[in-house]
């Protein structure tokens, strides 16, 4: 299974969002998709979802080109976990939720084995005891977790998570890391997560595409793209940057030019004294 996006660009309302962007990504292979806020990562992946249509370029999934696959198909082929706080809010138990994920693979409705699917996905996420429960009454990470069971439970050969690892404790950023790393590992299926943590996206993912205003600005290793020449040009912030046991570190120092445009703004936005 091999991802191939080429010149891949898109526009909201004639605004473009993203531009010229290529890459591609192969089984067994977690590529992490970083970059500041609005750079365009979401909206990246919501092309490769197929939930977007880009203005223009061309996404290949195995050989055939990703316009010309219908709903179900897709749905079987690729797993998209939406960023935290915009999966839908209409009522259902997390069990349903997960069993969303095995619409594509439906024939004549729930079998055994979907339930077994379900169960497993469930229980991955420590969320069995959590299955009666309302969605919409569960806290954001425990919401967050069952996104990412939905997805498990479809099968993809492809999953495209955005800020899978957003809402979660530190321990559960953990354990869904090295989840998302097994299913690429072990399953030989291909991961593309957007990140925020560069510290988790330095040590668990294989290689990193580092968005700027909606065009690749590095790509390559955490060690090539966490530069911290890079983090000042895209990010705006000083950075320090070790390597250690655990992959590349990076810890944001300040602002580029201080924290003093900062408490300008504040003094500004709450008046002084
Ligand atoms: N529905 C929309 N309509 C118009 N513009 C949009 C829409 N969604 C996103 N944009 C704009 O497109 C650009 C890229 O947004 P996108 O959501 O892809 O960024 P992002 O990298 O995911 O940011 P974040 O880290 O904040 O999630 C931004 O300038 C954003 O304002
Ligand atoms: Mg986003």
């Amino acid at each position: 299974m091999r991802l191939e996006v080429k010149g891949l660009s898109f526009s909201y309302n004639s605004v473009p969002a993203l531009r010229g962007v290529t890459f591609s990504v192969q089984s067994g292979e977690v590529l992490g998709i970083v970059g500041p806020n609005g750079s365009g990562k979401s909206t990246l992946l919501r092309c490769l979802a197929k939930a977007l249509k880009p203005r223009l370029g061309t996404i290949i999934l195995d050989g055939r080109n990703l316009a010309t696959l219908r709903g179900r198909e897709v749905g079987r082929r690729l797993g998209y976990v939406p960023p935290p706080g915009s999966g839908q809010a209409f009522p259902c138990t997390v069990l349903e939720a997960v069993l969303q994920g095995r619409r594509p693979r439906l024939t004549w409705g729930v079998g055994p084995r979907d339930l077994e699917v379900a169960a497993r996905a469930l229980a991955c996420l420590g969320l069995i005891e959590l299955a009666e429960r309302q969605l919409n009454e569960l806290s954001s990470g425990q919401r967050q977790k069952v996104f990412i069971a939905r997805a498990l439970a479809q099968e993809p050969e492809v999953f495209l998570l955005d800020e899978p690892t957003a809402t979660l404790d530190i321990r559960y950023q953990l354990e869904a890391m090295a989840l998302i790393r097994g299913l690429a590992t072990e399953k030989g299926r291909v991961v593309v997560a957007v990140l925020h943590d560069l510290n988790l996206a330095g040590r668990f993912a294989d290689r990193l595409l580092l968005l700027h205003q909606g065009e690749i600005f590095a790509a390559g290793s955490a060690k090539a793209v966490l530069t911290p020449e890079n983090l000042r040009a895209v990010y705006g912030v000083e950075a320090v940057v070790t390597e250690g046991p655990w992959g590349v570190q990076v810890t944001a120092v300040a602002p580029v030019g201080g924290f003093g445009a900062v408490e300008e703004a504040a003094v500004c936005a709450v008046g002084r004294g």
